[in-house]
């Protein structure tokens, strides 16, 4: 999917580039990108499984495991986590339910699945997205979504579908991140390098084709609301603080699989990503230590279906 024309005549590789132009919707993206990168969807997190499984499963691991402990999985249950990833809530809630029970994933993108299988401790994964999902009506007790509900281009359909899984009385457990949590210093900070090579309107225009609902459901209230609304009961939502401690290079590479970070690397070209890279290491490198202490803040809501 192209989202910007081509230049004409981009910088030849090898060519030495001294300051980043700033792309806009007019600009275009310079020569010299893999075909599979140019042809990929950049929503998709394919193409930045590996790096994703290093730097933000881990992360994942702690709000998941609050998550599935809220949720009191039973010992023998059957589980739905939807959009699984590297498999990081399915394996905790795997522990929950024991050998007896039954964890499934699904996922759209197989590379993250494959990680997520590579990784082992009992879950079954599924290709597929969470609308039209391949199983029987009420067919689980429980459904887990952590940091994926932002994402669903229909949030209501896909709920909906959800709803359609699981049993009378099943319940419902979803993670999205909290309000305060897209803007500290460093996410200003590289947003800041991200803006002298591209518009801020073109980086503001792919987050929302992106995470379209990533503001909606940073609202306690409204989160709430709209699984009221699908169907959930006795909805408890809670706000958690978590800090993650890391390198900086780890939180670095963690920010290229942020869909900003995908939506730049493919827009600017393996040479202009380059240049961005070393620009915003070098700024980090200025104003940050070498480990990070990351504080985030993670909605958590839980229900049971009417
Ligand atoms: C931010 S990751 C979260 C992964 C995992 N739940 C975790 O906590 O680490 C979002 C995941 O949702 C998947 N995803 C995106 N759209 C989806 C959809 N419509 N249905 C199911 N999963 C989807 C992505 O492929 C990606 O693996």
């Amino acid at each position: 999917m192209r989202l910007f024309r081509r230049k004409q005549q981009g910088p030849s590789s090898g060519t030495a580039v001294s300051r980043p132009e700033k792309a806009s919707a007019q600009s275009a993206r310079p020569s010299g990108r893999g075909a599979d990168r140019d042809d990929h969807d950049w929503r998709s997190y394919d193409l930045i499984a590996e790096e994703y499984a290093r730097t933000q499963a881990a992360a994942h691991a702690a709000p998941a495991k609050d998550l599935v402990e809220l949720l009191q999985i039973q010992r023998g249950a059957r589980v739905l986590d939807v959009g699984t990833g590297t498999g990081v809530t399915a394996r905790a809630t795997g522990e929950r339910a024991g050998p007896e029970g039954l964890v499934v994933g699904i996922d759209p993108s197989v590379p993250m699945l494959a990680r997520a299988v590579s990784a082992a401790g009992g879950p079954r994964y599924v290709a597929a997205a969470a609308i039209d999902l391949p199983f029987r009506d009420a067919s689980f007790d429980d459904v887990t979504a952590t940091f994926v509900i932002t994402l669903f281009q229909r949030y209501d359909t896909a709920l909906f579908d959800i709803f359609r899984v699981l049993k009378p009385g099943a319940r419902m457990g979803i993670t999205t991140w909290g309000a305060n949590d897209s803007r500290d210093e460093f996410r200003d900070t590289w947003r800041s390098v991200a803006e002298e090579f591209a518009e801020p309107s073109i980086l503001r225009d792919a987050i929302a084709r992106a995470i379209p609902w990533e503001e909606r459901f940073a609202d306690h209230s409204v989160l709430k609301q709209t699984l009221h609304d699908a169907g959930l009961r006795d909805i408890w939502v809670e706000t958690r603080d978590y800090r993650f401690e890391m390198s900086r290079e780890d939180w670095l590479t963690g920010r290229e699989t942020s869909a900003l970070g995908r939506f730049l690397r493919q827009m600017l070209g393996d040479e202009l990503w380059s240049v961005f890279s070393k620009r915003v290491r070098d700024v980090f490198a200025e104003r940050f230590p070498p480990r990070i202490n990351d504080f985030r803040e993670v909605i958590l809501a839980v229900g049971h279906k009417a």
